[in-house]
């Protein structure tokens, strides 16, 4: 590992409601390992409540290694929807302030994308969107470079699917990976799906890697809280997911009641088919 360079990829946090056990966990591997760099891809809190940022910033700040932070769609006002509209990005600042503008990475970059956006006309406003002048930003960062120097490119949003049980809906993400494809970064690092990846993505334009980190969060999905390790050796990109992997499937949280879910049956109620209709017989007159 000596020629290595380590990265945490850590995602999904959710100050308000973290699990303080795998925060524990991480803090402790981060301070055994000490990665040159660790990227969090948002969804730092669970609802942009100031209580939430200052602990995510006490968090951040005792790790003692530099940290790069990508905004997430739980990082936006929720409550205060002035706010939203008119400084959305106000509270999220001070962790910004936190973060390590020059990352000891020999030939490797991370570049943020942002994701995320105050409103949509679509609904819900949490899903994945890629405007032209993120795109653009990023786009330039990638552009200028040092010659040789490969992107990691940082986003809250899985650009496309990946598979996973939660989804992204990106708009824009489809163009937005073609672009990098172009560019041959080496790959997407994001979150807010709550469940690792680590795939290839075909785009027109050629492949990209995409690499998603789980949550450490008590918002599990299909996974336990996780985080990924990756190190870098000037030519290859090792992926480790680490799990906490003793989390019992039926603790599981999801932030949406699935398609399927039934309210509890009557003991004397047959059982119907999922997605059955239930069959109304016609009034006798
Ligand atoms: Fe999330
Ligand atoms: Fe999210």
């Amino acid at each position: 590992m000596a020629d290595k360079t380590l990265l945490f990829h850590i995602s999904d946090i959710h100050f308000g409601l973290e699990d303080d056990r795998s925060l524990d966990w991480v803090m402790q591997e981060i301070a055994e390992k000490r990665p040159a760099a660790v990227a969090i891809t948002g969804d730092l809190t669970m609802r942009a409540r100031h209580r939430e940022f200052s602990a995510a910033c006490s968090w951040i700040r005792a790790l003692d290694v530099p940290v790069t932070v990508e905004i997430g769609n739980h990082d936006l006002p929720y409550f205060n929807l002035y706010e939203r509209f008119t400084d959305p990005y106000r509270r999220f600042h001070a962790i910004e302030a936190l973060v390590e503008r020059k990352l000891d990475l020999p030939g490797l970059a991370i570049v943020p994308l942002k994701t995320v956006r105050r409103w949509q006309p679509r609904w819900p406003w949490s899903h994945g969107w890629v405007t032209d002048r993120a795109l653009e930003r990023a786009l330039a960062m990638i552009d200028r470079l040092p010659k040789g120097t490969r992107a990691l490119v940082a986003c809250h949003h899985p650009l496309v699917e990946a598979g996973t049980h939660g989804k992204a809906w990106t708009k824009g993400g489809d163009h937005a990976l073609a672009e990098l494809a172009k560019r041959k970064v080496l790959a997407t690092l994001s979150g807010h799906v709550h469940d690792a990846f680590d795939i290839v993505s075909e785009t027109p334009e050629g492949s990209v890697r995409m690499i998603g980190a789980g949550t450490l969060s008590q918002r599990i999905r299909s996974t336990p809280q996780s985080f990924n390790e990756i190190a870098w050796d000037g030519a290859t990109l090792d992926v480790r997911v680490r799990s906490i992997a003793d989390v019992p499937t039926k603790s599981m949280q999801v932030s949406e009641v699935p398609e399927d879910a039934m309210p509890p049956r009557k003991p004397d109620e047959p059982v119907a088919p999922v997605g059955a209709v239930p069959r109304v017989d016609p009034p006798v007159h």
